[in-house]
């Protein structure tokens, strides 16, 4: 009988010496949550597919963030539902549009607690649902829509938006946002990149939540494959050259690969978004009795921490918070 040299049990032993070796680590201000406003609605209402989510009305998104930012969840990022919407997704660049109404109003309420980050795409505002202006044949004209995206961001900004996020994954899209904040006296304006977007049907619940789903076709000739993490760390590598100062990888748990890869090789900050699928399928898994919600959640946020995320997008960022608190 041979016994083993090598005891890594011993530090297992205790709660105190497991903490003490513990090399992740999560905390509230790595959080950042995701929040609809619609101005197509009179009341606050539940998305469906992910129970405890909602889609806000501008009254109840002031009451939603100033509740996170007492639980400890000060970043936001914001998605808009216009109350009309049209072939050019005019309502995303319009001065009195949801999005700019809601960030005045968060920004004048309530001033340096909230750090404001203004999602940039277009698909919440066009009537046929994709992230781009169409061509005469029906696709995507890339060019046309950068354009559109830089007048999106220079609205969002004047609104009070600190951090653009453009999520749309047309070609160039971060160059024609650094240049147009630039240009109209924001320079201080932050990009975080939504650089390895892939084409996920994890953004299912989303697209009820958003009301953006594609009346026809499908978004494969904008987003990535699935299949493929060299070119993500393509994608990520054109966002950086182009200006972005932080990049994301969407979504996450199933693409941790992807953001231990993106981390190796990337210095600025990385963050990645757990997305509605996720979100859903956690809850649902949990109501079934399957999974304890909690744990589940406390551990896959984790593994997200552990492949390199530095901030976390999580439609769980309330509730995480208040449990990491009871944890330290
Ligand atoms: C596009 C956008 C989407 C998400 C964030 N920005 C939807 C899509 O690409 O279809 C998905 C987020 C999620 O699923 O939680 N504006």
């Amino acid at each position: 009988m041979s016994f083993p040299e090598e005891r890594p049990r011993r530090l297992r032993r205790t709660p105190l010496l497991r903490s003490l070796v513990r090399e992740t680590r999560l905390r509230p201000s790595q959080l950042v949550r995701p929040l609809f406003v619609s101005d197509a609605i009179k009341e606050r209402r539940e998305v469906r597919a992910m129970p405890g989510v909602f889609q806000e009305t501008q009254d109840s998104l002031l009451a939603e963030a100033r509740a996170s930012v007492e639980a400890g969840i000060s970043t936001l990022i914001l998605f808009g539902i216009p109350a009309s919407k049209d072939a050019q997704g005019s309502g995303a660049w319009a001065p009195a549009g949801v999005i700019q109404k809601a960030l005045r109003r968060l920004r004048s309420e309530l001033g340096g607690d909230v750090l404001l980050i203004a999602d940039n795409c277009l698909d919440e505002y066009t009537d046929h649902g994709h992230c781009g202006v169409l061509d005469e044949q029906g696709e995507i004209d890339n060019d046309a829509t950068l354009e559109l995206y830089a007048r999106a961001a220079v609205s969002q900004a004047e609104a009070g938006a600190e951090i653009i996020a453009p999520s749309g994954m047309m070609d160039g899209q971060v160059e024609a946002i650094r240049t147009a904040l630039d240009d109209n006296g924001f320079p201080e304006v932050a990009i975080l990149a939504y650089a390895a977007k892939f084409a996920s049907c994890f953004y299912g619940p989303f697209r009820e939540a958003a009301e953006c789903a594609p009346r026809f076709g499908d978004r494969r000739s904008y987003q990535m494959d699935p299949g493929n993490r060299r070119e993500a760390m393509r994608e990520i590598e054109l966002d950086l050259e182009e200006g972005a100062d932080m990049v994301m990888v969407k979504p996450g748990l199933p693409y941790l690969d992807v953001v231990l890869e993106a981390r190796q090789r990337v210095e600025h900050p990385l963050g990645v978004f757990s997305v509605s699928g996720e979100y859903a399928m956690i809850r649902a898994a949990a109501a079934a009795g399957g999974l304890e919600l909690r744990s589940a959640v406390l551990e896959s946020h984790l593994a997200m921490r552990r492949a390199g995320a530095d901030f976390i997008l999580t439609y769980f960022a309330r509730e995480l918070a208040g449990w990491l608190r009871e944890e330290a």
